[in-house]
């Protein structure tokens, strides 16, 4: 039987993980938007593309979660996104109240689903769609860590003109200006980056990749990045529908890990068909441990003023 995946939120985000979950040929997606119309023209169209693309899939659009009834995954990228100006953060309210009742309302009609978070401040909204569902933890899952990495190999690559499929890196935290790229572990091919870049160029694509998604927001005025945000959310649901226990970075509800405790934050974990199959605890210098207790703060900050709210 065919995976069924379902999409919230029919803008720029969700419906490129439409349209690459199409054409991976990875489930029947749903893409469901409060917005009437938008989910079934946007639906359609990318059905019409089948025939040229070569993909069987089935793709639906709509406004009514029944519709979403046994899907294995539910992708929720429903919310404001940001303006030029406008941090995260700022976000917070909105996209709260949104991102709980997507949640609620997806594990509703799909009891089993792997939630993957999109929505920005990505970290909190994890943890609001965690406490809104009461899911286990393996099967709340956000999407940032994978999008920071790529903004990091790009930027690496360009600057070493290598190819960036050689190029192995980890960025951990809080998705936003406090995440942590850890470039002791980042390395070409097995050769540390420190042989290959001198330290002010690394700091340099640091902060670059630090404000990556702002650089964006910046060019585009009217909203955010979205072919490389889809780009990250189709490799988590196709690690987790194959089974290809993939380990990437992603916020996880951290327990203790990295004396962590009780939030979303971004770490190795390895993606299966269980969702978060593990979570991976790497040795950090004192330097790197700072910068994410530091993010740590930021995101907390974060959780402490919805839990005031509820
Ligand atoms: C970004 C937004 C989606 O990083 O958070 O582009």
């Amino acid at each position: 039987m065919r995976k069924k995946v379902t999409v919230v939120g029919a803008g720029n985000v969700g419906a490129n993980c439409a349209l690459r979950i199409a054409d991976k040929e990875l489930a029947d997606v749903v893409l469901l938007d409060i917005a009437d119309g938008i989910p079934q023209g946007k639906g359609l169209d990318i059905l019409q593309s089948g025939p040229v693309q070569g993909y069987d899939v089935n793709i639906t659009g709509t406004t009514d979660y029944a519709d979403t009834a046994g899907s294995d995954i539910v992708v929720i990228t429903a919310g404001i996104a940001r303006k030029p100006g406008m941090s995260r953060d700022d976000l917070l309210a909105i996209n709260n109240e949104v991102v709980k009742a997507a949640a609620e309302n997806a594990i509703k009609y799909s009891p089993n689903a792997i939630l993957i978070l999109v929505t920005n401040p990505l970290d909190v909204m994890c943890w609001a769609a965690w406490k809104a569902t009461g899911l286990p933890k393996n099967r709340v899952i956000g999407m940032a860590g994978v999008l920071d990495t790529a903004r990091f190999k790009t930027f690496l690559g360009e600057a070493l003109n290598v190819s960036v499929e050689n190029i192995s890196a980890l960025v951990l935290g809080g998705h936003g200006d406090t995440m942590v790229p850890i470039t002791r572990l980042t390395n070409v091919s097995g050769i540390p980056l420190s042989e290959l870049l001198p330290q002010e160029q690394i700091d340099a694509i640091v902060t670059r990749t630090q404000n990556g998604g702002a650089e964006i927001v910046k060019y585009l005025k009217t909203g955010s990045a979205y072919y490389a945000p889809s780009a990250a959310s189709v490799e988590m649901v196709e690690s987790i529908l194959k089974d290809k226990k993939k380990v990437l970075p992603c916020a996880a509800l951290l327990e203790g890990e990295y004396g962590i405790n009780g939030i979303f934050f971004g770490v190795p974990v390895k993606l299966g068909a269980g969702g978060i199959e593990k979570i991976y605890e790497v040795a950090l210098s004192d330097t790197e441990k700072a910068a994410m207790a530091k993010s740590a703060a930021s995101v907390q900050e974060m959780v402490d003023v919805l839990k005031a709210k509820a």
